[in-house]
């Protein structure tokens, strides 16, 4: 089953929950990029933000932290059954207590590396995650290009993963053209930010994203 996930940093932040809202009809689960101009170049939006949003907005939320110090952060975000936080093997606290403390906090884990850290980061977490995220892009801004070496990391995790109950994702340069190369590489959530905000209508992008993803 494909899932398409918006990434709301591309959406007009002056109005966050109407752009939200407007494609909720096609809309799996939203994205949330946060970052916080140390671990990656760019500075966003944190816990006060993403909280205010949580309860216009019926789906999922996944929350991406492009943060140092994730375990410190994750429990100030409000979470509901089925949201997940996504955090950095690279960034400053140790995976095994990010993961903790994100259990506790009673969210889904989600764990993600940067496009040339060695997998081998993430696959001693494969049992303790429901989620992995690819990035198809260096993570810091939205509207990148789509990097190709990010369909062999999908390939290889697809088989890493197995039987596990995890939802493989892909971020990054996601758009019509990119998409149904990144499911047929085994990717089943894909996060578009640009492809769906930048567009006149929205709605009819992802509806054109949803149906490139599924074209043989
Ligand atoms: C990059 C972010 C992505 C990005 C996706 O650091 O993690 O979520 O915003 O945006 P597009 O689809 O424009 O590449
Ligand atoms: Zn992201």
């Amino acid at each position: 089953m494909i899932q398409l996930s918006p990434s709301l940093l591309s959406a007009d932040f002056s109005q966050l929950r109407e752009e939200a809202l407007e494609v909720a009809p096609l809309t799996d689960r939203y994205h949330w990029d946060v970052m916080d101009a140390h671990f990656v170049p760019n500075l966003t939006f944190g816990p006060p933000v993403v909280n205010a949003l949580r309860p216009h907005l019926d789906k999922p939320f996944d929350i991406h932290l492009m943060i140092d110090h994730p375990a410190k952060y994750a429990p100030q975000f409000d979470v509901r059954p089925g949201d997940v936080i996504v955090f950095h093997t690279e960034s400053s606290d140790a995976p095994d207590d990010v993961i903790r403390v994100i259990r506790d906090h009673g969210a889904g884990v989600g764990i993600t590396l940067r496009p040339g850290t060695s997998l081998e980061a993430i696959e001693l977490y494969l049992d303790q995650v429901c989620q992995v995220l690819v990035m198809s892009v260096e993570p810091g801004f939205g509207g990148q290009k789509f990097m190709p070496e990010a369909l062999d990391r999908l390939r290889k995790l697809r088989t890493l993963i197995g039987e596990r109950p995890i939802t493989l994702a892909v971020d990054g340069g996601i758009h019509a053209g990119t998409i149904r190369s990144a499911v047929e590489a085994g990717a089943e959530l894909l996060i578009t930010g640009s492809a769906v905000f930048g567009a006149e209508d929205r709605l009819e992008a992802m509806r054109e994203l949803k149906q490139a993803a599924t074209q043989a």
